[in-house]
């Protein structure tokens, strides 16, 4: 079976800046509609948006957070009643939680289970009503977080290993339907949450094999080939991108 690059449509969490931009703006460029959520950027959103159309594609800014139950279910839901379908969900949209332990506050806490996790399995579960043979779903996890955590990162790191464990769980419960579920761990990413001019940056670039932050269109690159063709007979896999960083 050949995975149909037109007509397909994909629902990109947390598309206006950063990863999700990019690959919004790269599925888009493989000839995929694509809708994505955004939470505050409107301005960001309608320039991924001008990109998008600049493909020849029909793209759909929601402006939805990932941390409300109702605007969740409705970003997936706007999207098949305008676009008409539903083929791709990427679950990108994150937020980092940092400091030890005693100093994370109940509401940093809160938020980020809700936008790293909730916020995950509700869209999931809203796409998989939708999703047909040859479906795909990509959550974004953490290199790090997952691999080697850091002291200070506990909370994020424990939102994205309960991704992983959705990962592997549903890839078995929906490769019978066709439908494959896989994690991308990326690591340093040059955007907004991270940037690679940050003070902190020097220390993640020493751990780094190739010695530089990836790109967002380095994340992006892999996305396109786990919806793509390619990605037909990867499911349950995580897959860091990350220079290296965790080998
Ligand atoms: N950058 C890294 O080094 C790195 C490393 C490992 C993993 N990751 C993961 O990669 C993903 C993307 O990170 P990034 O670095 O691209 O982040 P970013 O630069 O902060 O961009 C985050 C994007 O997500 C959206 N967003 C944030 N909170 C949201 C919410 N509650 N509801 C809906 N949208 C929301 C933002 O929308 P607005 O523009 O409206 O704010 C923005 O489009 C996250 O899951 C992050 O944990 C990043």
């Amino acid at each position: 079976m050949t995975v149909q690059c037109g007509n397909r449509v994909a629902l990109v969490t947390g598309g206006s800046r950063g990863i999700g931009a990019a690959v919004a703006r790269r599925l888009a460029a493989d000839g995929i509609d694509v809708a994505f959520t955004y939470r505050t950027a409107g301005d960001s959103a309608q320039s991924v948006l001008a990109d998008i159309e600049a493909y020849g594609r029909t793209g759909l800014p929601v402006r939805a957070d990932s941390a409300d139950p109702a605007a969740v279910v409705g970003a997936v839901e706007q999207t098949v009643a305008e676009l008409g379908r539903l083929d791709i969900l990427v679950n990108n949209a994150g937020v980092f939680a940092g400091g030890p332990i005693e100093s994370v506050s109940f509401d940093d806490l809160d938020r980020a289970v809700a936008v790293n996790v909730r916020g995950v399995y509700l869209a999931t579960q809203a796409a998989v009503r939708h999703l047909g043979d040859g479906g795909r779903i990509v959550n974004i996890g953490s290199s790090f977080a997952s691999r080697v955590p850091a002291p200070g990162v506990s909370a994020y790191a424990m939102t994205k290993s309960a991704v992983n464990g959705l990962t592997r769980a549903l890839a078995r419960e929906l490769g019978p339907r066709g439908i494959t579920v896989n994690l991308i761990l990326p690591g340093s990413t040059d955007t907004d949450m991270n940037p690679a001019d940050s003070a902190g940056a020097y220390a993640q670039r020493s751990h780094i094999a190739l010695g530089r932050y990836a790109a967002p269109a380095d994340v992006a690159a892999t996305v396109s080939h786990l919806v793509g063709d390619g990605g037909r007979h990867i499911t349950g896999a995580s897959i860091a991108i990350d220079g290296g960083a965790t080998a």
